[in-house]
């Protein structure tokens, strides 16, 4: 199944992009709620649960406000389980040519894991500029999006890994970063408390941090 989308950029929406790890399906749809209320309507849900796919699914379904994507894709089966499950976008760690071609084949808009120039290349090599550079803090952070900008000034970026609110907006000060993605949001003891409040303050204070493109 290919599904068409409604987002050509997943870098035109919000500065920052929950990164969510949900172990309970009734969670999604107020989790999401809160996220889309603090002015962050994009969404990635991991497929590290069992209940990640029936999460997109309830969020796609009840949330229309949300746009959520599916993170943590490593095979090709999970592209097409994203597909039918409704997601807006995908995310991957890292690519290979397998998942490449995947995610290219399936129709919806997809940031594709790199942490290497040769990476870049590959991804760039199929006419796409936007990647998710992870993991972002571990792989060289700033100094090495600054050092890429050089040689690849096509390449955009969403940095994720070990980014905080206290980072992130320097990250997007960045001329090469569309967004920034992180777990910050969504602290495993709000989400399992159900303090949908805390995330949506959390949430206002990160959609603040820059105004959306549009
Ligand atoms: C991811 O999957 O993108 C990361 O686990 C998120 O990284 P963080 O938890 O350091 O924000």
């Amino acid at each position: 199944m290919t599904m068409t989308s409604p987002l050509s950029s997943l870098f035109e929406v919000a500065p920052v992009v929950p990164v969510v790890v949900l172990h309970d399906v009734q969670a999604a749809v107020p989790l999401a709620r809160a996220l889309v209320a603090g002015g962050l309507p994009v969404i990635e849900v991991t497929l590290r649960t069992d209940v990640a796919l029936r999460s997109i699914e309830r969020i796609a379904a009840e949330v229309p406000e949300a746009l959520v994507g599916a993170g943590t894709v490593v095979t090709t089966d999970q592209v097409k389980q994203c597909v039918d499950a409704g997601a807006h976008f995908l995310v991957s760690p890292g690519c290979t040519d397998r998942l490449l071609a995947a995610m290219d084949g399936c129709g919806l808009p997809y940031l594709p894991g790199v942490a290497t120039v040769s990476e870049m290349l590959t991804v760039l090599d199929r006419g796409r500029t936007e990647m998710k550079f992870f993991p972002a803090e571990a792989a060289g952070g700033m100094a090495y999006l600054k050092a890429v900008a050089g040689p690849l000034p096509q390449a955009r970026f969403c940095p994720t890994g070990g980014i905080t609110v206290a980072t992130a907006g320097d990250y997007l000060a960045l001329p090469n970063v569309g967004c920034v993605g992180g777990s910050w949001l969504t602290p495993a003891d709000a989400v399992a408390a159900g303090n949908w409040a805390r995330i949506v303050r959390l949430a206002r204070e990160a959609a603040s941090l820059r105004a959306p493109i549009r």
